[in-house]
């Protein structure tokens, strides 16, 4: 018997949180954003999965799409990132991966190089102010890409700051700005991550591109997922490895600082920040314990975490923890720990096995 500790990966789910994508953004091309290891999940698991429903993939850099055709996928891939320096662009080219361009080091790049054949995505700053060329110099730059010669296909990109609280204005404007930019250039236009899918229709436009909805991530401030028809791709599971009587008093676990408030059962789970669990989540972050909510206590160690057993006088040595996932919502524990969902999604370490079912 090995450690109990493992992530079910629910590829039904999957596929359904991508058909959702598909419903909101009917007329749109998707575009599965996979990086960090397909948030955790398992980059060519996902793709997959996915298969040749998705129209394109999105990762960080020219090794993560490298490791998608490694898999044999055949879509085109956007590197998120851009490249990095001149010497990937062959690389680029022969292989079909989509740099966004987003400062003017790029540009020259492109502009002195021959023989090659490029989709790019010229990134325009809408709002975000991390990656992409200021609205007003955007023309300029586009006009430049078309005319080099390594260039075959300019689009664009913008990217959300805070499309997650609908109706911020904030949104809004990043929606107009970027629509009025394109309104003068016949270009194909991405703007819309999983919140735009589900929150700003009007940001739809050529291409979406769907992450955190697709692994079963809210990406709507105060709503479930379940709320949303989104389905969680990934539980995290373990069990129970001890269960202990303790006195009124025991302190539990390192630093000792949360003490038994009565004679009670702890229960210590396989489960610990050297698993990707948020050392960071206090005492009284729900997990479930056969089915059912317990919370924590103490400090989280990097193997193990213990368990408050009061409501479960019948647990047992081997009994099924969960994490989250299927049953406790990852948002839950996100909130709890003082962090967001994709952190501790993508946050899963290599000893975990990931186990499609
Ligand atoms: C440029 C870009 N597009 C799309 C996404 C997907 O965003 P989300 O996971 O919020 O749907 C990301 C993720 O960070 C991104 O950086």
């Amino acid at each position: 018997m090995s450690r109990p500790a493992r992530a079910l990966l629910d590829g039904g789910a999957l596929k359904l949180n991508f058909q959702q994508a598909r419903l909101h953004a009917k007329s749109s091309r998707v575009m599965a954003v996979v990086k960090a290891n397909g948030y955790g999940h398992g980059m060519a698991w996902v793709a997959h999965t996915l298969g040749l429903s998705a129209d394109a993939f999105g990762v960080s850099s020219v090794e993560e799409g490298m490791q998608l055709r490694e898999a044999g996928v055949s879509q085109p891939v956007c590197l998120l990132e851009g490249f990095f320096s001149a010497d990937e662009l062959p690389l680029l080219s022969r292989e079909r991966l989509e740099p966004v361009i987003h400062h003017d080091g790029q540009v020259k790049a492109l502009a002195a190089s021959k023989g090659l054949k490029l989709t790019v995505w010229l990134k325009v700053d809408t709002g975000m102010h991390r990656l992409g060329f200021n609205p007003a110099a955007a023309p300029d730059v586009l006009k430049q890409l078309r005319a080099a010669p390594a260039v075959a296909n300019v689009r664009l990109m913008s990217h959300f700051a805070r499309a997650e609280f609908p109706k911020d204005p904030a949104t809004q404007k990043q929606i107009d700005d970027f629509l009025d930019f394109g309104r003068n250039h016949r270009v194909e236009m991405s703007l819309a991550n999983s919140a735009g899918i589900l929150s700003w229709p009007t940001s739809h436009l050529d291409w979406v591109r769907p992450g955190i909805m697709l692994y079963g991530g809210s990406p709507v401030a105060g709503r479930d997922a379940a709320s949303i028809g989104l389905k969680p791709v990934m539980t995290l599971e373990t069990a129970l490895i001890a269960v202990q009587p303790r006195k009124k008093g025991d302190p539990i676990g390192y630093g000792g600082d949360w003490q038994c408030p009565e004679d009670m059962p702890v229960g210590v789970a396989a489960i610990g920040y050297g698993d990707g669990y948020p050392r960071h989540a206090p005492p009284g972050t729900p997990v479930l314990v056969n089915g059912r909510r317990v919370p924590t206590v103490g400090r989280v160690s990097m193997d193990m975490i213990t368990l408050d057993l009061r409501s479960q006088a019948n647990a047992r040595v081997g009994d099924p923890v969960v994490l989250w996932g299927r049953g406790l919502p990852l948002e839950e524990v996100a909130e709890s720990a003082g962090t967001i969902s994709y952190e501790l999604l993508c946050h899963v370490t290599e000893r975990i096995p990931r186990i499609a079912v």
